[in-house]
């Protein structure tokens, strides 16, 4: 073929496609098992087990099946876990007591994974939301989520998850300055080296549905107060930015797929590491589709998640972890 004045016919991108090894070689971005973080949902009790309807393949387990998991996790060479506790609608009420309890299930559960799986990190969600009778994220008095007033109610729960033994410690609540304040209340007890990953730019979203069904957390009301509007970008680097100037050590955009862009923005703009959340709609959303025989499981996470690790992901926290840290082995 020869060129014409409207291409130049040396230039055949198609060459680096030809098969697969030269694909391989041409590869950009590799998703690799040590880029995941398992999120696990805790059960009080011993040998329970309920599976989560909305998250296919997805199951809540009390403590020491849970610590089953994280060694079979482990052995697969994922390094993180984020841990989310059921709460008893019992134990919950307006200002999330039980989350500061030092024998409470979360504080078990990571002095008991600390123990059995000393290597793994733990990622432990600070928020009021699983504790919470009003299903909020801050303490809400007269229909208004507080900011001031529920951060010492976000310290207290890190400080008790930093005593078990936490590795970061993860707010995902979205107040304005608990980094700073958690930060400090750890450094004035000690805990310099428990480090804080910041839910910084967590979108108000319809993919966290599934989550709530999982926690049965749904909120009185929704979280626009706090959580950031989907139509925002320039806002998530005021965001990230606070969070780090008050200490945060990881920054994490929240979901990831429809955020992309997101991912992509936040990670060219900072200098520390970028997590992403495959949230729970996320997660329902392609197993529905692979269920349904409308994709191929495999081929639709991989490349969703190889997706966000293009976008900027360091961190990618997924419930398919361990499918993930299967295929990757082959
Ligand atoms: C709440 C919290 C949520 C998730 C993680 N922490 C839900 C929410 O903000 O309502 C969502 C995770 C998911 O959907 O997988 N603090």
């Amino acid at each position: 073929m020869k060129d014409s004045k409207y291409f130049n016919s040396n230039i055949r991108l198609r060459r680096l496609r030809k098969n697969a090894a030269t694909r391989d070689l041409a590869t950009e971005t590799r998703l690799h098992t040590k880029n995941l973080v398992w999120p696990l949902f805790i059960l009080e009790g011993e040998n329970q087990r309920q599976e989560v309807k909305s998250m296919p393949g997805v199951e809540k387990l009390s403590l020491n099946l849970i610590i089953k998991e994280a060694k079979e996790a482990h052995e697969l060479g994922i390094p993180g876990l984020a841990l989310f506790p059921v709460i008893p609608d019992n134990k919950k009420d307006k200002k999330a007591s039980e989350s500061k309890n030092p024998n409470g299930l979360m504080q078990t559960a990571i002095k008991e994974l600390k123990k059995e799986v000393p290597e793994i990190v733990l990622f432990t969600d600070v928020a009021m939301d699983p504790y919470s009778t009003d299903g909020q994220d801050g303490l809400v008095e007269n229909g208004e989520i507080l900011n001031d007033e529920t951060l010492p109610i976000l310290a207290e729960m890190a400080l008790a998850q930093a005593k078990a033994g936490a590795d970061f410690i993860a707010p995902s609540d979205m107040m304005d300055h608990r980094i700073g304040y958690i930060r400090q209340a750890l450094d004035a007890q000690g805990f310099t080296n428990t480090g804080i990953m910041s839910y910084a730019a967590k979108y108000a979203s319809a993919f966290y549905g599934p989550f709530r069904d999982a926690l049965d957390s749904a909120p009185n009301g929704d979280k626009k107060t706090y959580q950031m509007n989907p139509a925002n970008s320039k806002e998530a680097l005021s965001e990230v930015s606070i969070d780090i100037n008050e200490g945060a050590d990881i920054v994490m955009v929240k979901p990831a797929l429809a955020y992309l862009d997101i991912i992509s923005l936040v990670k060219t703009n900072v200098n520390i590491p970028v997590a992403a959340y495959n949230v729970s709609g996320e997660y329902a959303m392609l197993k529905l589709l692979a269920k349904n025989n409308l994709a191929n499981e495999k081929e639709i996470v991989l490349e969703s998640l190889t997706a966000m690790k293009r976008a900027g992901a360091d961190l990618i926290f997924t419930y398919f972890a361990k499918d993930v840290a299967e295929w990757l082995k082959s």
